[in-house]
């Protein structure tokens, strides 16, 4: 805490130089004004915490510079000294906002005392500032688009479990938004003024995770140089975000599951536990239950991390929320390509209704984005969609229904290539049942 300053007016000179030396001397920074005027002409260009000022001076009283301290640094308290016969209106002076009066002749120790009472409430004050715009930073939430059931069931059990400290478990496809409510989990947490970790563990090297996650001492393995802390510990009062959470080996699940356990981690190489203090969110677009079926993920695990499980549906499956989503992204990518696009036609619409959005969310952002490229009026139309890359730009223009059916035919023989001729991997790459892999094929004449 820094030094409190204290401006003393009074227009006495010997009560100016005692109430200094008396201030000065248990570490207050003190100035003096021999009237309320120059005072006030002092503050305007010098504000500070503490004004002692007599009630009645010549020129310029105690009253007039209240008033001008509540109206331009109101955090200042103003502490009156008041003479004999004045009482009544150092009461009133205290209705405007003074903070306290002492009558003369006055005590140092009551000085002091006053002043320390003085600053005590403004530092609460100034914290209850801080506090309220750490409430405020923490309503800065990302924006969650979609008036489907669907999600407005999943931002219900957001808005439910938020404040809670238990283990979430996020499920759904890739591209649908499971870091987006992994972040609006922590948003609306208590420990929003902490911070969101997330981390990929499917990016990090196997035999790194352990001690990326929980840290490690100096020399606890070859390369390990000095200490390092583990994201758990980064992440302490805020919240985890594991990520692909089925890519951790199973000898980490078990330390894993331990930690959540016994709310403690062992630094690799240590010996003394800390103690764990994280909000654990994971998530995964693959389905736990048959990971645990097949023996890749520890079903003691899983039964933790889902002690609440929030799925988010396909995008395929809330179609409602595309025109919404549509116009969220034309006003990103307007401010971020510098373009003046209104809307999308309903052909538009039409069409990306008709989408299979296996990327869901994601693919939908990317499809928008790209058209807008290509668009250079105000509205969105067909054109822009099927001018998907400059490469089958001159095939794609034209009669939509032979646009997507070449779009089709290339991708299934592109798949049917790469996967040598393998129907089952092929579909599964498509997204497709085999039977409608075939289906297609027989539709597309392909062999
Ligand atoms: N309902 C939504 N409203 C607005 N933006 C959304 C919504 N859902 C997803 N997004 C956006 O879509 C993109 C993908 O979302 P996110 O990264 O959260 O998906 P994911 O499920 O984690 O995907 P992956 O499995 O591929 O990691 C992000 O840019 C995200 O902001
Ligand atoms: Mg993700």
């Amino acid at each position: 805490m820094h030094a409190k300053s204290i401006l003393i007016a009074d227009d006495e000179a010997g009560i100016r130089t005692s109430l200094e030396k008396a201030l000065s001397k248990v570490g207050y920074i003190t100035k003096t004004a021999s009237s309320g005027n120059k005072a006030i002409k002092f503050l305007a260009k010098n504000p500070m915490d503490i004004v002692l000022s007599d009630l009645k001076m010549p020129d310029g009283d105690g009253l007039e510079l209240l008033r001008a301290v509540k109206e331009n640094t109101p955090s200042t308290e103003v502490i009156l000294l008041t003479g004999y016969g004045t009482v009544l209106t150092a009461v009133e002076a205290m209705k405007e906002g003074a903070y306290d009066f002492i009558t003369k002749p006055f005590k140092r120790a009551t000085i002091l005392s006053t002043v320390e009472r003085a600053i005590d409430r403004q530092n609460l004050t100034q914290e209850n500032k801080y506090l309220k715009a750490q409430l405020g930073k923490g309503k800065a939430y990302d924006t969650i688009i979609g008036k489907s059931q669907a999600l407005q069931d999943v931002l219900a059990m957001v808005e439910r479990v938020a404040p809670l400290t238990s283990t979430v478990l996020i499920t759904g496809a890739s591209g649908t938004g499971k870091e987006l409510i992994a972040r609006a989990l922590h948003q609306r947490s208590l420990r929003s003024d902490k911070r969101f970790i997330p981390i990929n563990c499917a990016a990090i090297p196997e035999n790194l995770i352990e001690s990326e996650l929980f840290g490690h001492l100096r020399g606890s393995f070859t390369g390990a140089m000095r200490d390092k802390e583990g994201l758990f510990k980064v992440a302490t009062g805020g919240t985890i975000f594991l990520d692909e959470i089925v890519s951790v080996p199973l000898n980490l699940q078990v330390k894993l599951l331990r930690a959540i356990e016994q709310k403690e981690i062992l630094p690799v190489g240590s010996t003394s536990p800390e103690i764990l203090d994280v909000r654990i969110v994971a998530a995964t677009n693959k389905n736990l239950a048959n990971e645990v079926e097949q023996g890749t993920f520890r079903e003691d695990l899983y039964y933790r991390l889902n002690v609440v499980g929030i799925n988010i549906p396909p995008l395929k499956e809330r179609v409602e929320d595309i025109p919404e989503l549509v116009n969220h992204y034309i006003k990103v990518y307007n401010a971020q390509l510098n373009k003046q696009v209104e809307g999308a036609d309903q052909k538009v619409l039409q069409f990306l209704l008709e989408q299979e959005w296996q990327g869901n969310v994601r693919e939908l952002e990317n499809a928008i984005e790209r058209a807008m490229i290509f668009c250079d009026g105000d509205q969105l139309s067909l054109q822009h969609f099927l001018r998907t890359s400059p490469n089958n730009k001159k095939e794609l223009t034209g009669d939509l229904k032979a646009s997507v059916r070449k779009l089709e035919h290339d991708s299934i023989l592109t798949v049917l290539l790469t996967t040598k001729q393998d129907k089952n991997k092929a579909a599964e790459i498509l997204g497709l049942s085999v039977s409608s892999l075939y289906r297609k094929m027989t539709e597309l004449g392909i062999e």
